[in-house]
């Protein structure tokens, strides 16, 4: 199929982005499917620095890693992705956020409107002319409604003389299907 899925879409574009040797951030590591992809995409020379808030989901992902054969090419830290500017470096490419919970985890350790925008804005500082902050967007059920109007509220207000945004979207679709949003700084 033509259109696929947000996450589908969310890897598209990431792996059009990042090269070997780049220097990335996967902002919501949960079970490490973003950090493995991403590990994979920098190469040996490159890295990956993942966060998370949950002990859980950094056990999972180096597990992950390990098995894998690409741990030493990535950094998992306990912490929330608000404080990123205390671990990371800029001349970022790319940072990846899953927003929501963790399916078959606590669903009320979900990450919260007033942490990821300033963690986007951060993340937005520290990223290099035609990198990409790209965001999967878990809304309704128990996630509700607030983070998801607070991002998109938020992505609409920046510049675009600075940034371009895409929102890709199902609009006929039912249970709140997952959106992609891809921010480009541009040059
Ligand atoms: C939808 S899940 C991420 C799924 C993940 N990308 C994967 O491949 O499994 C969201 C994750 O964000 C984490 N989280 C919540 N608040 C956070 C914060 N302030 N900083 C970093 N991670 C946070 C949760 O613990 C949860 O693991």
């Amino acid at each position: 199929m033509l259109l696929n899925n947000s996450l589908h879409i969310s890897h598209e574009l990431v792996g059009k982005v990042v090269k070997p040797g780049d220097v990335v951030i996967d902002a919501t590591m949960g079970n490490g499917n973003d950090t493995l992809f991403l590990a994979n995409l920098v190469g040996a020379d490159g890295k990956v620095y993942a966060f998370d808030v949950q002990q859980m989901a950094l056990d999972n992902t180096k597990k992950r890693l390990e098995d894998a054969g690409v741990m030493d090419r990535a950094e998992l830290i306990l912490d929330g992705h608000q404080n990123i500017e205390k671990y990371v470096p800029s001349g970022i490419k790319a940072v990846m956020f899953n927003l929501g919970y963790l399916p078959k985890g606590d669903h009320s350790i979900g990450t919260k409107a007033e942490t990821t925008i300033e963690a986007i804005e951060k993340c937005l500082g520290l990223l290099c002319k035609e990198g990409i902050v790209m965001i999967v967007i878990y809304y309704g059920g128990d996630s509700g409604f607030e983070e998801k109007n607070a991002v998109m509220d938020y992505f609409k207000a920046l510049d675009c003389r600075k940034y371009s945004v895409l929102v890709h979207e199902f609009v006929n679709q039912v249970n709140c299907p997952p959106i992609a949003v891809c921010i480009e700084k541009m040059k």
